[in-house]
């Protein structure tokens, strides 16, 4: 049974009437543009065909009440009294309502049933799938106008300042604003967007290492706080304002870390814009090479990189039909991705599992994703 048949069911089984609506909200891969976001720069992530799904019905009242199928537990949040209460997915509901009351939108409450299939906690950004259908849901039953990038900021602004994550903007945006069938390059200043399939008879594998480690917050945070900082060395607002040219010359009083953490920022956004490049002229071999530079850089340069992730990505690149290979997201665990010849994907899956098994003794899931468009509600009256 589809997601969105199974949340419609239990829809009518909870509730005892058909629900109006269905919203959806995808999780995502970046193809290239790590820990670039958050200093002002560029980022390629895609949309993918994973999602969270929300049958749901306007109520008459301030309440929303949402029942996760995935977890088996239950929110009932009052809108005019929002608090605070460390129970998991439902800060989440509670941050987006926050975020949307305070950028002056009045909110009509709701009942709903979620269940998704972006897997928890792995890095493809389940939390800002959560965030931007709960404000699609948001969004149909209050009818305030859609306009992607300004609820990715508030999505954002939930996770920052209601749950209490640091992240930059990328994630919020790809969920809110992706397209079918393609990738986006945003410019994470201007949240000015462009689209770029994937080259032509490529297709891009997940490769989770199923590793999860606690504590990503303060990690994550610091990398953020070691950027800031190299951005005040160099007077500029963040590092995307400083060049690879001028880079070099000027970094003798920064800290070893930081100076090789600016250094992978600087040279990430040169290559996330080649890698655009490369994509728009169809060549997966090019964008391969900058996927691998990537990584390496990942983890030479900003240590965000583990030996699972290492093992899944030289794994990739040893393959017949993988153009490269590299971790995505904010890395310390969680998935890589592959850059693969269409008709190659069956034996990459195949000989990346067995060697992934072979060096950690661990088991990897590998699964190939398709681009898929971000937000969406549709009404099923
Ligand atoms: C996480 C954050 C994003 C971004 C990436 C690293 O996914 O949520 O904002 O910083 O890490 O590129």
């Amino acid at each position: 049974m589809s997601l969105a048949d199974r949340v419609t069911s239990a829809y009518v089984l909870r509730f005892g009437h058909p629900p109006a609506l269905l919203a959806r909200a995808p999780g995502r891969v970046n193809l290239i543009g790590e820990h670039t976001d958050y200093s002002d720069g560029f980022v390629l992530p895609m949309a993918i065909d994973r999602a969270i799904w929300i049958a749901l019905a306007p109520r008459s009242d301030l309440r929303v009440v949402l029942h996760s199928l995935d977890f088996d537990t239950r929110a009932d949040v009052d809108l005019a009294r929002l608090e605070h209460a460390d129970d998991g997915w439902p800060e989440y509901l509670r941050g987006v309502a926050w975020a949307l009351q305070e950028a002056d939108l009045p909110l009509r409450g709701w009942q709903g049933v979620m269940a998704g299939d972006v897997p928890i906690g792995s890095g493809l950004s389940s939390s800002a799938a959560l965030e931007l259908a709960v404000a699609r849901a948001f969004q149909a039953v209050s009818a305030f106008k859609w306009e992607a990038a300004a609820v990715a900021r508030l999505a954002r602004r939930a996770e920052n300042e209601w749950v209490g994550m640091n992240c930059g903007i990328m994630d919020q945006m790809i969920s809110a604003a992706g397209v079918e069938g393609s990738a986006l390059l945003i410019d994470c200043r201007s949240l000015a967007t462009r689209q770029v399939p994937l080259p032509p008879e490529s297709v891009v594998v997940v490769m989770d290492s199923m590793t999860r480690r606690g504590l990503v917050d303060s990690a994550y945070n610091e990398c953020r706080a070691q950027c800031e900082a190299a951005a005040r060395h160099f007077g500029v607002k963040a590092l995307r304002d400083v060049e690879e040219a001028g880079f070099a010359a000027r970094t003798a009083q920064l800290e070893g870390l930081t100076r090789r953490r600016a250094r992978h920022v600087i040279g990430e956004n040169a290559r996330s814009l080649a890698a655009a490049a490369a994509m728009l002229a169809g060549d997966a071999e090019q964008l391969g090479i900058l996927m691998n530079a990537s990584h390496d850089s990942l983890r030479d340069d900003f240590e965000v990189s583990t030996d699972a992730l290492n093992a899944l990505v030289d794994s990739a690149r040893r393959q017949p039909g993988c153009f490269g290979a590299r971790l995505t997201g904010a890395g310390f665990g969680g998935c890589a991705i592959a850059l693969v010849r269409e008709d190659a994907v069956g034996d990459v899956v195949a000989a990346v599992t067995r060697d992934y098994e072979e060096a950690t003794g661990q088991a990897a899931t590998l699964y190939a994703c398709q681009p898929a468009a971000g937000a969406s509600v549709m009404s099923l009256a």
